[in-house]
């Protein structure tokens, strides 16, 4: 496919996080995009200058009909949706309305108007805890949350969608996501982030007293949680890049892991910001939160099999230098002290 014929992405939830960092990505490989989004936790200033941003919400169908329209859409990556774990433990008709009915209706819109590519933000909520890391594709999938299982749901939907209608999905369970764009013009700006390498940026910079390290007692090297850190950028290039695949090989469709294949623990992170910032972070050890796995890391052979995929910024100390990049250019944009 040359570039002139390329139809246009939409990208829903364009102004958020992830999302913000797709729109850069497919706009630096010359994507035509959009962004539909509601703004509750996004932000216009996070959708680059000559991208349409719609305001609005994706179960309404008559805006998404004039959008599938009006910009000649072909493929759909959809970010929108609600994330906070322990809020969907405690509201959890929230999630499975703004993450799993909403998109019910967005899918319906997509295969009305003809969309033959969907690229979905699933998660390695998915697998809940599981019992053998690193996690591949196939292990059990066990959400322990409404959070995890919203998604879950919605990969059932498009594994259906897909047999019955023509179009083709690609579900990337992401795993935990940080850093932000190298050149600092987009990164994560939610306020009351819980994101360990986001709070602890916050905390050196003084936004924040001190960050919090929930369970010291974790099977793991040191007693703390470790996690497979993926840096934002290297994500949203794997979407570009699945976005490629779906429409080389229109038959088929894609589940796949996104993470680096291995872990770090939250103090090997704090530390990695210490070292960063040339400060020393308060920390307060604290109890466990309920529903933490030691550890999880993700398998990634497949998505490395499957894409051209060749990840830019794994280190831990060059995600924790974007992370703080952005976050003092943020502290700029809002005129924070
Ligand atoms: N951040 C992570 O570590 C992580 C991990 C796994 C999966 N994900 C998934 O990635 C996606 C993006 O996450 P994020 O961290 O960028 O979150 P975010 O909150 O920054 O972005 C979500 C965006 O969607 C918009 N939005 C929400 N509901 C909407 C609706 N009904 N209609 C239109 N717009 C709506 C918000 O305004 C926001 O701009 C989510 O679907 C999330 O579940 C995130």
């Amino acid at each position: 496919m040359t570039e002139a014929n390329r139809p246009t992405v939409l990208v829903t939830g364009g102004a958020g996080y992830i999302g913000s960092h797709a729109v850069l990505a497919l706009v630096d490989r010359g994507w035509p995009v959009c962004v539909v989004d509601n703004l509750t936790t996004g932000f216009r200033f996070a959708i680059p200058e000559g991208v349409t941003l719609y305001e609005g919400d994706i179960e309404d169908a008559a805006l998404l009909a004039r959008i599938f329209a009006e910009q000649k859409v072909g493929a759909v990556m959809h970010f929108a949706g609600s994330i906070i774990v322990p809020e969907s433990v405690e509201n959890p008709l929230k999630y499975y309305h703004n993450n799993t009915a909403k998109t019910r209706a967005l899918i319906a819109a997509a295969v009305e108007a003809g969309v033959g590519h969907f690229i979905f933000s699933s998660t390695a909520a998915a697998y809940g805890i599981p019992e053998v890391s690193p996690v591949t594709e196939d292990s059990p999938k066990l959400p322990i949350n409404p959070y995890g299982m919203s998604k879950l749901m919605t990969e059932f939907m498009l594994a259906d969608t897909a047999r019955a209608h023509a179009m083709n999905y690609c579900a990337l369970r992401y795993f935990n996501v940080a850093g932000a764009d190298p050149q600092a013009r987009t990164g994560q700006s939610t306020a009351g982030a819980t994101h360990l390498i986001k709070v602890a940026v916050e905390a050196a910079l003084g936004k924040r007293e001190h960050v919090g390290v929930f369970g010291t007692d974790f099977a793991t090297p040191d007693g703390t949680g470790v996690r497979d850190y993926i840096h934002v950028s290297d994500l949203a290039e794997a979407h570009v890049l699945a976005l490629e695949a779906l429409i080389a090989q229109p038959a088929r469709s894609l589940t796949m892991n996104c993470g680096y294949g291995r872990g770090f623990s939250v103090l090997e992170v704090l530390d990695a910001v210490d070292r960063v910032t040339n400060r020393t972070i308060d920390r307060r050890l604290q109890g466990r939160r309920a529903g933490d796995p030691d550890s999880l890391i993700s398998d990634n052979s497949r998505i490395k099999a499957t894409l051209p995929w060749v990840p830019r910024y794994a280190e831990l100390d060059t995600i924790v230098a974007h992370a703080l990049a952005w976050e003092r250019k943020l502290t700029e944009i809002r005129g924070e002290v």
